[in-house]
């Protein structure tokens, strides 16, 4: 098992091009599954989520090929098993939005039901709420959602908000159940986060009829069938938040590629009360730490709120602010598991229910962590970056599912960081 070994403090400089985002690829990879023939996808992300999700679409059937240079084709001419194992699910639950496009597509689906994971337990109740409603009949046997429709789907008015909002998976799976259904579909509380509003403009490009795209009412008419696409995903709006509060505890400067600052507007808004310097310049930004630099109170939200995905790495960035600040997690409310490990790197952290009192300290000092979750690695990473000392971070497959070659792009801005093999289990 891989880890990382990280020598700080360093001081980032230069620039980085953001990647295609996972989490648009992966919805845009299931759509690909509504139209038979071949689909082109472009920049999509080399990441182990995308092998996974490469190989739940080829045991589909399908043929999914995968070049270097971020191209990624599926031939989904035929769906013959339209089946998602437990064996793919429990590697990565967002396996689950297969089951819109194959209800809609085969009439039929069965898929593993995800269990919770290490940010929460992560129920798939609104997912089946709406697709019910578009006239699926759905039953759990031996751990699988079976969903079926004799009757084939039928437009209807759909509310999708739960205890925390919108879903944003949820939303996908019925938006593309609903482009094949017969007659008018409306989702009430649909998520709006970037990466459905991106599955959406790829839907409609293959002939889907959808309007209100970017807003919580989403209108969709039916059509007979969808065409296969070629289609470039967006740029990964966590990876570049990654990114920035990199520069930023490392009081660096760095100019960050092939990011779209309009879809990161409440994370530009924290960095700059925190003191951080970002101007948007070319087709992204620069960001500028500053020495020193200020609390500021982190409220996570859906869409446009700020991402819940980026809560622990603005953690680690707080650990270091000039005061107190407050982190209230309102989408996953338990995503903490990041807390314990950056106390023993000295970070002050205090979790009260969903909330983490972050008391600033003058430095971090390295130690050897576990990452316990894709964004929660990514904050050690990041405060390995700016503690003194060699930080190990073990069990780094899980920053692998997410962020390509991350330790190389660090490098390449002056971070230390090795990849060694051997670590705690
Ligand atoms: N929820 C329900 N019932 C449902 C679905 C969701 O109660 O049927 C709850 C969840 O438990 C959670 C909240 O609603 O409290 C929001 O969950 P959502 O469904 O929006 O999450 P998701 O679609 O499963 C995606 C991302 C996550 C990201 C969340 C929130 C993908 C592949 N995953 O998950 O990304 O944190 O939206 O923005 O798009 C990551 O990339 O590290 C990651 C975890």
């Amino acid at each position: 098992m891989d880890v990382f070994r990280i020598e700080g403090p360093v001081r980032l400089a230069g620039h980085v091009d953001i990647n295609g985002s996972k989490n648009a690829s992966l919805p845009i990879m299931a759509a690909a599954l509504l139209a038979p023939g071949n689909s082109t996808l472009l920049g999509v992300p080399r990441l182990a989520d995308i092998s996974v999700f490469k190989e739940l679409i080829d045991q589909l059937g399908c043929k999914v090929e995968r070049r270097e240079d971020g191209v990624l084709t599926i031939d989904a001419t035929k769906i013959d098993n339209p089946v998602g194992p437990y064996d793919i699910v429990r590697k990565m639950r967002a396996s689950v939005c297969i089951l819109g496009p194959l209800l809609a597509r085969c009439g039929r689906v069965e898929v593993s039901m995800p269990g919770g994971c290490a940010i929460g337990d992560r129920p798939i109740d609104l997912h089946l709420i709406g697709l019910r409603q578009l006239g699926a009949q759905i039953h759990l046997k031996n751990g699988y959602v079976i969903a079926e429709t004799p009757q084939g789907l039928k437009g209807a008015s759909i509310f999708l908000g739960g205890p925390y909002g919108s879903t944003v998976l949820g939303t996908a799976n019925v938006l593309m159940a609903a482009t094949l259904a017969k007659g008018r579909t409306i989702i009430e509380s649909a998520a709006c986060e970037p990466e459905i509003t991106d599955l959406a403009n790829c839907l409609n490009v293959m002939g889907a009829r959808i309007s209100g795209i970017g807003s919580p009412r989403l209108v969709i008419d039916g059509v007979n069938h969808l065409h296969p696409v070629q289609y470039r995903v967006i740029p990964d709006r966590i990876e570049a938040g990654t990114f920035m509060a990199a520069a930023a505890i490392t009081g660096g400067e760095v100019h960050i590629g092939h990011c779209r600052l309009e879809d990161m507007m409440a994370v530009v808004d924290r960095l700059r009360i925190i003191g951080i310097a970002v101007e948007a310049n070319g087709d992204g930004c620069t960001v500028a730490g500053a020495e020193s630099f200020q609390p500021a109170d982190i409220t996570t939200q859906p869409y446009p709120g700020f991402p819940t995905d980026l809560q622990a790495q603005f953690m680690a960035l707080l650990a270091l602010a000039h005061g107190n600040s407050i982190v209230v997690e309102k989408v996953f409310p338990d995503r903490f598991l990041h807390v314990a490990e950056l106390n023993r790197m000295a970070a002050n952290l205090r979790k009260e229910g969903s909330a983490v009192i972050v008391a600033g300290v003058k430095k971090l000092v390295a130690a050897p962590v576990m990452a316990s979750d894709l964004r929660a690695s990514a904050a050690l990473v990041i405060a390995g970056l700016a503690a003194e000392g060699a930080t190990i971070v073990n069990r780094v497959y899980h920053i692998d599912r997410g962020y390509e070659r991350i330790e190389e792009r660090f490098n390449l801005l002056g971070a230390k960081i090795s990849r060694e093999e051997g670590g705690t289990v």
